[in-house]
């Protein structure tokens, strides 16, 4: 089976080699001429991903990439993983779809199946992309061509997370779009999932992805509450997490990150407000956590007053830019804000990420394109008057950073176990 997977980051790879292992021929399809290349040299930029893993599809010529979105008539089914991110006034923006939609219906042929993947609000799919789909290419959805959605559910950095083995959540536009797309996963997938609509598919990932914003903004303002009362919500997160059934850990930190939880769930609540509908779960959650690296900025000021020193002027290294620990993604990450909170405050700020040598250019953070990581080595290390602990990532000796750091402010309890002095961690 010939398929088109349009859209080739941290989605799109991984689906795209997975279909390639099981025996499909895989076309990879992006705009990024980058990253078309790389692919085509057998190279990977994404960390969790080897150059070996692609060379060997490519190799065996089950996958291979391009920018030319005419190869398209070639194929039998097109997943689409493009981004879906908020606008400035953090609304949704599924451009990046239409466009996608409007490059793949010329080209679209009679009886294909569409797939979105890409994170959305409900009706994304049975209208919008259904609607340029069929502009563009005359057809008509459920009649001539098959549509369906179904989401993602990777967890960059997770060893457990393997694309084949994670049961996969698809709704169709008719009941044969659904069936078509069943067929077309279950090549690679193991456990499928079939739902009523694209509607139900749609809406079931921006549960999981509320879900977590909830229940994270939670354990942050416990945090808060708990560290007033002395007491380590770390310390009760663990014990309540013995409990065999009706509890789930969720760890506090600085702030949400990434591509999904902090944005999908407004999809929701903008999507709502069509039907006179309040999501204050969301807008609550969204708030706390939002709020989270004002909060951590106060420790580490608290931190430096204790040592006769203020933010303004002293030397900080924010440890950690990815927004979780052992992957080299750095969208939304909450370090950028504490960088920039520290920055406004008149602190002298570097950072340290063994994944983010250097900082790329992206829309959001512009200013900070081109800063590099510091080297991490004591002398290095000891110039800072204090370091912002944002991420664990693994790889990061956490006994050489009590050892050559005065002052720590740990976000993510990764001094618990190391060997520090009375007063020299403040967790935050
Ligand atoms: N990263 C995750 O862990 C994750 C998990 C679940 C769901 N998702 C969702 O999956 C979708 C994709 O996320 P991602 O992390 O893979 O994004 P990404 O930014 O890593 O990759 C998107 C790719 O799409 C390409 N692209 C953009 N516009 C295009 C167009 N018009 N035609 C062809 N290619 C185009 C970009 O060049 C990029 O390579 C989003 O909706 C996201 O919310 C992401």
């Amino acid at each position: 089976m010939k398929i088109a997977i349009v859209g080739l980051g941290y989605v799109g790879l991984p689906l795209s080699l997975q279909f390639a292992r099981s025996g499909a021929t895989v076309l990879g399809l992006d705009i990024d001429s980058t990253k078309v290349d790389a692919l085509n040299g057998g190279r990977s930029y994404i960390k969790h991903i080897t150059g070996a893993d692609i060379q060997a599809m490519v190799g065996k010529k089950a996958f291979s990439a391009s920018t030319d979105f005419s190869l398209i008539k070639n194929v039998s089914a097109v997943i689409i993983c493009v981004p879906t991110p908020l606008n400035k006034n953090r609304e949704p923006d599924i451009s990046f779809i239409t466009e996608t939609g409007k490059a793949v219906a010329p080209h679209l042929q009679k009886g294909t199946v569409v797939v979105l993947e890409s994170t959305t609000y409900p009706g994304t799919t049975d209208e919008d992309l259904r609607e340029v789909l069929e502009a563009g290419s005359g057809l008509k959805a459920g009649i001539d061509f098959h549509l369906a959605f179904s989401p993602e559910r990777e967890d960059p950095g997770n060893p457990q997370s393997v694309v084949a083995t994670i049961p996969k959540v698809v709704g169709g536009y008719t009941p044969a779009c659904l069936e078509k797309a069943v067929g077309l996963y279950s090549i690679a997938i193991k456990t499928l999932v079939p739902v009523s609509s694209c509607r139900v598919a749609e809406a079931t990932k921006l549960l999981e992805n509320t879900f977590r914003s909830v229940n994270i903004a939670l354990v942050n303002e416990l945090k808060v509450v708990y560290s007033a009362m002395g007491i380590d919500v770390w310390e009760v997160i663990n014990a309540a997490k013995t409990k065999p059934f009706g509890f789930m850990a969720f760890y506090p930190g600085p702030g949400l990150g990434g591509h999904c939880i902090p944005i999908d769930p407004f999809y929701l609540t903008w999507k709502a407000r069509e039907y006179g509908q309040h999501t204050r779960f969301i807008e609550l959650a969204g708030e706390i956590n939002t709020g989270m690296p004002e909060y951590v900025i106060h420790r580490l000021a608290d931190a430096l007053n204790e040592r006769s020193k203020s933010v303004k002027g002293s030397k900080v290294l924010v440890l950690g830019l990815a927004y979780k620990p052992n992957v080299d993604d750095d969208r939304e990450s909450p370090s950028y804000v504490l960088l920039e909170m520290l920055k406004q405050r008149g602190a002298l700020v570097s950072y340290y990420d063994p994944y983010v040598p250097v900082i790329k250019h992206t829309r959001e953070h512009p200013q900070w394109a081109g800063t590099k990581s510091i080297a991490w080595d004591r002398t290095t290390v000891e110039g800072f008057d204090a370091v912002l602990l944002a991420t664990n990532h693994a790889s990061v000796n956490y006994q050489e950073l009590a050892d050559w750091s005065p002052c720590i402010i740990d976000t993510r309890n990764a001094m618990v176990s190391i060997k520090t002095k009375p007063g020299h961690v403040a967790k935050a």
